[in-house]
């Protein structure tokens, strides 16, 4: 792909977070011709992320845009920063929203990273206008529908389960490549114990563990893991996968796995995904 230009497309609107100018870089796909495309947008604790995404490749056709998100993290201040995104872009075209929680029909049951505000809130409402309807699903639910689709787990028949290691364990699983939402499985106990309190990325820091120390138990609970479902393939993801290397090496599964490839942009891509395929639910 190449960047063809550099484009101010907006101003971000009073939500108390800046008044910065949004711009966008219009890249040209080198054999994408961008035919269906989805704004996907990417909820996380510190950060929204957007982009507006190819349904046929799976590529980012615009700049990713970031801002913070808004803290206290309340609906409403969300939903305002998500309005500007999508007034920025003057999108009127689907739109994907990923949720740090479960999300079942729109509505968040549990919102572990946010504020508890969220709890039954309709969040695909609440995030939809007169002008777009927004899809929304679980955060680690959109980087598995996007793994499966255009990252390493595409093409995977039978069950795969990705598994996002971050502040939480987020986990997908799909079935020939459609997902089964709200798994989950970064809340097994095991040991007594939340296995999310266990085996994070963010318990390597909080208990000072060196990688290999932290892969004994990424690979009790993976083994774990295993049991229950046995599945074809795990994809490991989440920021720690960019150093795969160094944490990789040291699991020892019967199950193979591979680290996530679509990094950063998984979420954005899974979002857009969900709402130009309909897997997951829109408003009426
Ligand atoms: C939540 C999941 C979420 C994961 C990653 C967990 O604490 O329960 O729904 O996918 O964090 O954000």
């Amino acid at each position: 792909m190449g960047r063809v230009g550099r484009h101010l497309i907006g101003r971000l609107g009073p939500t108390g977070l800046a008044d910065d100018e949004l711009e966008v870089d219009i890249v040209v796909g080198q054999t994408c011709h961008h035919a269906t495309t989805a704004l996907g947008i990417d909820i996380g604790g510190s950060g929204i992320k957007a982009g507006i995404v190819c349904g046929q490749c799976g590529r980012l056709v615009s700049q990713r845009t970031l801002m913070p998100t808004p803290q206290p993290a309340t609906p409403d201040l969300v939903a305002a920063v998500v309005a500007d995104i999508v007034g920025a872009q003057a999108w009127q075209g689907p739109v994907g929203v990923t949720f740090p929680g479960l999300i079942l029909d729109g509505v968040a049951i549990v919102g572990v990273n946010l504020d508890p505000a969220w709890r039954g809130r309709d969040v695909a409402a609440l995030l939809s206008s007169d002008r777009v309807k927004a899809t929304v699903l679980n955060d680690a639910d959109a980087a598995g529908l996007a793994e499966a689709r255009f990252g390493a787990a595409r093409g995977v028949a039978g069950v795969v389960i990705v598994l996002t290691f971050g502040s939480g364990i987020g986990s997908a699983m799909l079935l020939d490549g459609r997902l089964i939402p709200n798994a989950e499985l970064g809340h097994l106990e095991l040991d007594g114990e939340d296995v999310q309190d266990l085996a994070a990325a963010a318990s390597k820091d909080k208990y000072h563990l060196s990688f290999e120390q932290w892969a004994a138990r990424v690979e009790h609970y993976l083994t774990f893991v295993e049991f229950l479902f046995s599945p074809k393939l795990f994809v490991l993801g989440g920021g720690i996968s960019q150093d795969h290397d160094q944490w990789l090496p040291y699991l020892h599964l019967r199950t193979p796995f591979k680290p996530a490839e679509l990094r950063n942009d998984a979420g954005i891509i899974g979002a857009a995904m969900a709402a130009l395929d309909g897997q997951v639910k829109a408003p009426a």
